[in-house]
Protein backbone atom coordinates (compact mmCIF):
# COMPACT_ATOMS: atom_id res chain seq x y z
CA UNK A 1 0.00 0.00 0.00
CA UNK A 2 1.92 3.16 -0.94
CA UNK A 3 0.85 6.40 1.10
CA UNK A 4 -1.87 8.95 0.17
CA UNK A 5 0.05 12.21 0.27
CA UNK A 6 -2.64 14.47 -1.29
CA UNK A 7 -6.01 14.05 -0.56
CA UNK A 8 -9.25 16.49 -1.12
CA UNK A 9 -12.65 15.69 0.05
CA UNK A 10 -15.54 17.61 -0.98
CA UNK A 11 -14.00 20.36 -1.81
CA UNK A 12 -15.23 23.48 -3.35
CA UNK A 13 -13.22 26.80 -4.15
CA UNK A 14 -14.08 30.20 -5.68
CA UNK A 15 -13.21 33.79 -6.02
CA UNK A 16 -15.51 36.23 -4.46
CA UNK A 17 -17.16 33.06 -2.54
CA UNK A 18 -18.70 32.11 -5.46
CA UNK A 19 -17.33 28.27 -6.51
CA UNK A 20 -15.69 27.39 -9.38
CA UNK A 21 -15.09 24.33 -8.77
CA UNK A 22 -17.12 21.66 -6.62
CA UNK A 23 -17.51 18.43 -4.93
CA UNK A 24 -13.62 17.58 -5.95
CA UNK A 25 -12.85 14.14 -4.59
CA UNK A 26 -9.19 13.10 -5.50
CA UNK A 27 -5.81 11.67 -4.30
CA UNK A 28 -2.64 11.36 -5.45
CA UNK A 29 0.01 8.67 -4.10
CA UNK A 30 3.52 8.75 -2.94
CA UNK A 31 5.35 7.73 -6.66
CA UNK A 32 2.54 8.51 -8.51
CA UNK A 33 2.08 11.01 -11.82
CA UNK A 34 -1.49 12.36 -12.00
CA UNK A 35 -3.00 14.41 -14.75
CA UNK A 36 -5.47 16.93 -13.83
CA UNK A 37 -7.54 17.93 -17.65
CA UNK A 38 -9.92 19.67 -18.83
CA UNK A 39 -10.36 23.18 -20.95
CA UNK A 40 -9.83 26.11 -20.48
CA UNK A 41 -11.34 27.68 -17.66
CA UNK A 42 -12.52 24.36 -16.45
CA UNK A 43 -11.37 25.26 -12.90
CA UNK A 44 -7.70 23.30 -12.88
CA UNK A 45 -5.64 26.10 -11.68
CA UNK A 46 -8.78 26.40 -8.62
CA UNK A 47 -7.62 23.24 -8.14
CA UNK A 48 -4.08 23.84 -7.83
CA UNK A 49 -4.50 26.88 -5.45
CA UNK A 50 -7.19 24.88 -3.47
CA UNK A 51 -4.60 22.00 -3.14
CA UNK A 52 -1.47 24.14 -2.34
CA UNK A 53 -3.37 26.55 -0.12
CA UNK A 54 -2.97 29.97 -1.30
CA UNK A 55 -6.99 30.03 -2.24
CA UNK A 56 -9.37 29.58 1.03
CA UNK A 57 -11.65 26.43 0.84
CA UNK A 58 -15.43 26.99 0.40
CA UNK A 59 -16.18 23.73 1.95
CA UNK A 60 -14.31 20.36 1.85
CA UNK A 61 -11.30 19.04 3.17
CA UNK A 62 -7.58 19.09 1.57
CA UNK A 63 -4.52 17.18 3.18
CA UNK A 64 -1.10 17.08 1.69
CA UNK A 65 1.32 14.54 3.10
CA UNK A 66 -1.27 13.91 6.27
CA UNK A 67 -1.61 17.85 7.37
CA UNK A 68 -5.27 19.27 7.00
CA UNK A 69 -4.50 22.62 8.41
CA UNK A 70 -0.69 23.40 6.86
CA UNK A 71 -0.15 26.66 7.86
CA UNK A 72 1.63 29.44 5.72
CA UNK A 73 2.69 29.11 2.47
CA UNK A 74 6.40 28.93 3.28
CA UNK A 75 5.88 26.28 6.05
CA UNK A 76 4.49 24.13 3.43
CA UNK A 77 6.95 24.04 1.39
CA UNK A 78 9.95 23.56 4.14
CA UNK A 79 7.37 20.47 5.13
CA UNK A 80 8.02 19.32 0.95
CA UNK A 81 5.64 20.65 -1.36
CA UNK A 82 6.27 22.12 -4.20
CA UNK A 83 4.25 24.14 -6.70
CA UNK A 84 4.60 25.27 -10.27
CA UNK A 85 2.37 28.15 -11.01
CA UNK A 86 1.29 29.13 -14.53
CA UNK A 87 3.35 31.66 -14.55
CA UNK A 88 7.03 30.71 -15.05
CA UNK A 89 8.80 31.16 -11.40
CA UNK A 90 12.34 32.49 -12.77
CA UNK A 91 14.11 35.30 -11.37
CA UNK A 92 14.32 37.01 -15.18
CA UNK A 93 17.33 39.95 -14.11
CA UNK A 94 19.81 36.27 -12.22
CA UNK A 95 21.69 34.13 -13.54
CA UNK A 96 20.74 30.35 -13.98
CA UNK A 97 23.15 29.02 -11.26
CA UNK A 98 21.41 32.04 -8.86
CA UNK A 99 18.31 30.86 -10.15
CA UNK A 100 18.97 27.33 -9.12
CA UNK A 101 21.26 27.98 -5.91
CA UNK A 102 17.84 30.09 -4.49
CA UNK A 103 16.44 26.38 -4.68
CA UNK A 104 16.43 24.52 -1.49
CA UNK A 105 18.15 21.43 -3.00
CA UNK A 106 21.99 21.98 -4.55
CA UNK A 107 23.00 23.19 -8.47
CA UNK A 108 24.34 19.32 -8.84
CA UNK A 109 20.98 17.87 -7.89
CA UNK A 110 19.19 20.17 -9.81
CA UNK A 111 21.74 19.44 -12.74
CA UNK A 112 21.50 15.52 -12.77
CA UNK A 113 17.72 16.26 -13.87
CA UNK A 114 18.21 18.75 -16.26
CA UNK A 115 21.78 18.21 -17.47
CA UNK A 116 21.21 20.59 -20.32
CA UNK A 117 21.17 23.50 -18.17
CA UNK A 118 24.65 23.20 -17.03
CA UNK A 119 26.20 25.39 -20.43
CA UNK A 120 23.83 28.38 -18.88
CA UNK A 121 24.72 28.52 -15.60
CA UNK A 122 26.35 31.93 -16.31
CA UNK A 123 23.23 33.08 -18.34
CA UNK A 124 20.46 35.80 -17.31
CA UNK A 125 17.49 33.56 -17.04
CA UNK A 126 15.95 36.38 -18.89
CA UNK A 127 17.92 35.92 -21.68
CA UNK A 128 17.51 31.61 -21.95
CA UNK A 129 15.02 30.32 -23.86
CA UNK A 130 11.26 29.85 -22.50
CA UNK A 131 11.73 26.39 -22.47
CA UNK A 132 15.14 26.46 -20.45
CA UNK A 133 13.35 29.08 -18.03
CA UNK A 134 10.44 26.19 -17.52
CA UNK A 135 13.41 23.53 -16.83
CA UNK A 136 15.16 25.65 -14.70
CA UNK A 137 12.36 26.08 -12.32
CA UNK A 138 11.36 22.72 -12.54
CA UNK A 139 15.03 21.81 -11.46
CA UNK A 140 14.78 24.03 -8.47
CA UNK A 141 12.03 22.25 -7.07
CA UNK A 142 13.01 18.47 -7.79
CA UNK A 143 16.65 19.68 -6.57
CA UNK A 144 14.67 20.01 -3.24
CA UNK A 145 12.96 16.04 -3.62
CA UNK A 146 9.83 17.44 -2.58
CA UNK A 147 7.64 14.86 -1.22
CA UNK A 148 4.60 16.47 -3.32
CA UNK A 149 4.61 18.43 -6.71
CA UNK A 150 1.77 20.59 -8.14
CA UNK A 151 2.80 21.80 -11.22
CA UNK A 152 0.22 24.00 -13.29
CA UNK A 153 0.48 24.32 -17.18
CA UNK A 154 4.23 22.94 -17.30
CA UNK A 155 4.23 23.08 -21.18
CA UNK A 156 2.00 25.92 -21.85
CA UNK A 157 3.64 27.38 -25.24
CA UNK A 158 6.72 25.19 -25.42
CA UNK A 159 7.63 22.69 -28.24
CA UNK A 160 7.02 19.22 -27.79
CA UNK A 161 10.69 18.25 -27.34
CA UNK A 162 10.82 20.19 -24.05
CA UNK A 163 7.36 19.14 -23.08
CA UNK A 164 8.70 15.26 -23.38
CA UNK A 165 11.76 16.16 -21.40
CA UNK A 166 9.42 18.22 -18.87
CA UNK A 167 7.55 14.72 -18.50
CA UNK A 168 10.56 13.02 -18.02
CA UNK A 169 11.70 15.00 -15.31
CA UNK A 170 9.06 14.82 -13.40
CA UNK A 171 8.56 11.16 -14.04
CA UNK A 172 11.78 10.67 -12.58
CA UNK A 173 10.84 12.51 -9.61
CA UNK A 174 7.97 10.20 -9.15
CA UNK A 175 9.95 7.45 -9.63
CA UNK A 176 12.04 8.87 -6.51
CA UNK A 177 8.75 8.77 -4.37
CA UNK A 178 7.09 12.24 -4.95
CA UNK A 179 3.61 12.58 -5.18
CA UNK A 180 3.15 14.43 -8.57
CA UNK A 181 -0.38 16.41 -9.79
CA UNK A 182 0.30 18.12 -13.12
CA UNK A 183 -2.36 20.45 -15.26
CA UNK A 184 -2.20 19.87 -18.49
CA UNK A 185 -4.22 20.84 -21.56
CA UNK A 186 -2.79 18.96 -24.09
CA UNK A 187 -4.52 15.72 -22.58
CA UNK A 188 -2.46 13.11 -25.07
CA UNK A 189 1.34 14.02 -23.66
CA UNK A 190 0.13 14.12 -20.10
CA UNK A 191 -1.57 10.84 -20.46
CA UNK A 192 1.40 9.31 -21.71
CA UNK A 193 3.22 10.48 -18.51
CA UNK A 194 0.54 9.98 -16.27
CA UNK A 195 -0.17 7.05 -14.00
CA UNK A 196 -3.58 7.99 -13.89
CA UNK A 197 -6.04 11.69 -14.61
CA UNK A 198 -9.18 13.57 -13.47
CA UNK A 199 -10.69 15.46 -16.10
CA UNK A 200 -12.82 18.71 -15.46
CA UNK A 201 -15.53 19.96 -16.68
CA UNK A 202 -17.32 23.45 -15.43
CA UNK A 203 -15.80 23.09 -12.39
CA UNK A 204 -16.84 19.34 -11.33
CA UNK A 205 -14.68 16.16 -11.55
CA UNK A 206 -16.77 14.34 -15.00
CA UNK A 207 -14.15 11.54 -15.85
CA UNK A 208 -11.25 9.92 -13.79
CA UNK A 209 -9.49 6.69 -14.63
CA UNK A 210 -6.25 5.27 -14.75
CA UNK A 211 -4.36 6.96 -17.87
CA UNK A 212 -5.09 3.84 -20.15
CA UNK A 213 -8.54 3.81 -19.27
CA UNK A 214 -8.64 7.13 -20.28
CA UNK A 215 -6.73 7.10 -23.20
CA UNK A 216 -8.92 4.41 -24.63
CA UNK A 217 -11.79 6.79 -23.86
CA UNK A 218 -10.58 9.44 -26.20
CA UNK A 219 -13.94 10.25 -27.69
CA UNK A 220 -15.83 10.61 -24.16
CA UNK A 221 -12.55 13.04 -23.17
CA UNK A 222 -13.14 15.26 -26.38
CA UNK A 223 -16.99 15.57 -25.74
CA UNK A 224 -15.79 17.17 -22.28
CA UNK A 225 -13.60 19.66 -23.68
CA UNK A 226 -16.40 21.12 -25.78
N1 LIG B 1 -9.12 35.55 -9.82
C1 LIG B 1 -10.32 35.18 -10.27
N2 LIG B 1 -11.44 35.89 -9.98
C2 LIG B 1 -12.66 35.52 -10.43
N3 LIG B 1 -12.88 34.41 -11.17
C3 LIG B 1 -11.82 33.65 -11.50
C4 LIG B 1 -10.48 33.99 -11.07
N4 LIG B 1 -9.64 33.05 -11.56
C5 LIG B 1 -10.40 32.17 -12.25
N5 LIG B 1 -11.70 32.53 -12.23
C6 LIG B 1 -12.83 31.80 -12.86
O1 LIG B 1 -12.88 30.49 -12.32
C7 LIG B 1 -13.16 29.53 -13.35
C8 LIG B 1 -12.07 28.48 -13.37
O2 LIG B 1 -10.84 29.11 -13.76
P1 LIG B 1 -9.44 28.37 -13.71
O3 LIG B 1 -9.36 27.56 -12.48
O4 LIG B 1 -8.41 29.39 -13.93
O5 LIG B 1 -9.56 27.39 -14.98
P2 LIG B 1 -8.43 26.63 -15.81
O6 LIG B 1 -7.15 26.68 -15.03
O7 LIG B 1 -8.95 25.24 -15.99
O8 LIG B 1 -8.32 27.33 -17.13
C9 LIG B 1 -13.29 30.31 -14.64
O9 LIG B 1 -14.66 30.52 -14.89
C10 LIG B 1 -12.58 31.61 -14.35
O10 LIG B 1 -13.14 32.66 -15.09
MG1 LIG C 1 -5.30 27.43 -15.52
Amino acid sequence: MTTVAVRASGVAAGYHGVPAVSDIDLEVRQGEVVALLGANGAGKTTVIRALSGTLPLLRGTVAVSGKTNPGPLFRRVRNGLGVLTEKRCVFMSLTCEENLRLGRGSVKEALSFFPELESKLRLKAGLASGGEQQMLALARILAAKPEVLLADELSLGLAPLIVRRLLEAITEAAKQGAAVLIVEQHSRLALRAADRGYVLRRGRIELSGTAEELRSREQDLAALYL
